[in-house]
Formats: C-alpha cells, structure tokens, sequence
C-alpha cells in the first residue's frame, strides 16, 4: 500500500476528493493532511474524514524558505510517504526540497500547462480570450509549475465568465481529474490523463 501525504492551504477540496477516492482496492491511503495554515478549514475536513492532520506555519520563518520547509519535513518525514500530493498548497517549495521528492511528488493546477504558470489563471484565461480552461496535474520539479504532465481536463470558457464563475467551472473537473490521476500513478502509470 502506498503512503499519501497531501499538502494543504486553505478549503481542501481537491484534498476531500483524493482521501475520498483512496479506499477499497485503491493502491494508496492518505497517512497526513498538512497545511501552512493552522486555520486552513481542509484541515478540519480531513480530521473529519479520520486523516491525521499537521499545521507548520511558514509566517514565523518570513522569507527563509529552508527554515520553514526543515519543520514542514519533519511530520512529512515521520509519515513515511511514498507520494506527496500537492493540493492547492500555496508555498513555493525550494528545489532541495523538490529534489528530495523527486518523481514522487504531484501538483494540480488551475490551468492547461503551459498556459498560466502561477497566480490569477483564471483571469489570465479570460483577458486572453480563450475558448478553454482547465486544469492539470503534474509532477513537480524545481521550476513552478513546470514538470511532466500527468493529466488534464478541459472546460469551456463561456463569454459572461467571470474569473470566479471560470474557477468554479474548473474546479468541478479537478475534482475528477485529481483522484484519477493518482491513482494511476500509484499504479505506477505516467502516461498522460486527457479529460
Ligand atoms: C485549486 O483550484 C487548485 O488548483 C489551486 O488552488 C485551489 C485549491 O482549492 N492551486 C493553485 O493555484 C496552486 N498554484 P482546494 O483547497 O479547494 O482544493
């Protein structure tokens, strides 16, 4: 069985989504939830779900990246995990700290890779006048938002779209997309998810 620990910022939805899919004869189970933010609600949703849960807060560690990442590894590493699943975490990791996870660790995110690398996707979508959206997951490498390709979805962008009404339409899908994905990939199969 293979051991998930998912990494958090806020709401965690895509996180319910993953631990959701992870029973039966799923090859992974979700072993931690942690988050930057002790308030983050995914994490009451994830003790809910009986996932044990972490909050390391990078704000005392201001712009020293290794000082917050050596007390983010450390749950992570007593953990034991076979895959890290990055889920809406909101903190750029450091290359060391990517590098240490290398081919184990995933992200999704909230637009066709790679288009909108970064912040403010869904406006960037719009302002642009794209007729789709959508999301993708990857696997992390030391530059944002890059890596190979695992998965994407697609959605419409339909012409009174707001960047709120566009992230609520991608968001549905990555809800989809995120659980199949890892699973395939705890599978041990890389080839790419199109939705
Ligand atoms: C999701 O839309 C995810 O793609 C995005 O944050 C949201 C988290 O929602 N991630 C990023 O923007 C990463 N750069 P959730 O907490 O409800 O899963």
């Amino acid at each position: 069985m293979k051991r998930v620990v998912i990494l958090i910022s806020g709401g965690g939805s895509n996180m319910v989504r993953l631990v959701e899919s992870m029973t039966g004869d799923h090859p992974a189970r979700a072993v931690l939830v942690v988050s930057n933010d002790a308030t983050a609600a995914g994490l009451d949703r994830a003790a809910l779900l009986g996932v044990p849960t972490a909050a390391i807060d990078h704000r005392p560690h201001g712009r020293d990246r290794a000082a917050f990442e050596a007390e983010l590894l450390k749950p992570i590493l007593a953990a034991e995990p076979d895959i890290l699943c990055l889920a809406g975490f909101m903190r750029v990791l450091t290359p060391a700290f990517v590098e240490r996870f290398a081919g184990r660790m995933l992200n999704i995110h909230p637009s066709l890779l790679p288009k909108y690398p970064g912040l403010h996707t869904h406006a960037r979508a719009i302002a642009a006048g794209d007729g789709e959206a959508g999301c993708t997951v990857h696997e992390v490498t030391p530059v944002l938002d890059d890596g190979p390709i695992l998965g994407q979805a697609r959605v419409p962008v339909l012409p009174d779209d707001t960047p709120e009404t566009l992230a609520a339409r991608v968001l549905t899908r990555e809800h989809l997309l995120y659980p199949a994905v890892l699973r395939r990939f705890a599978e041990g199969n890389r080839s790419p998810l199109m939705i």
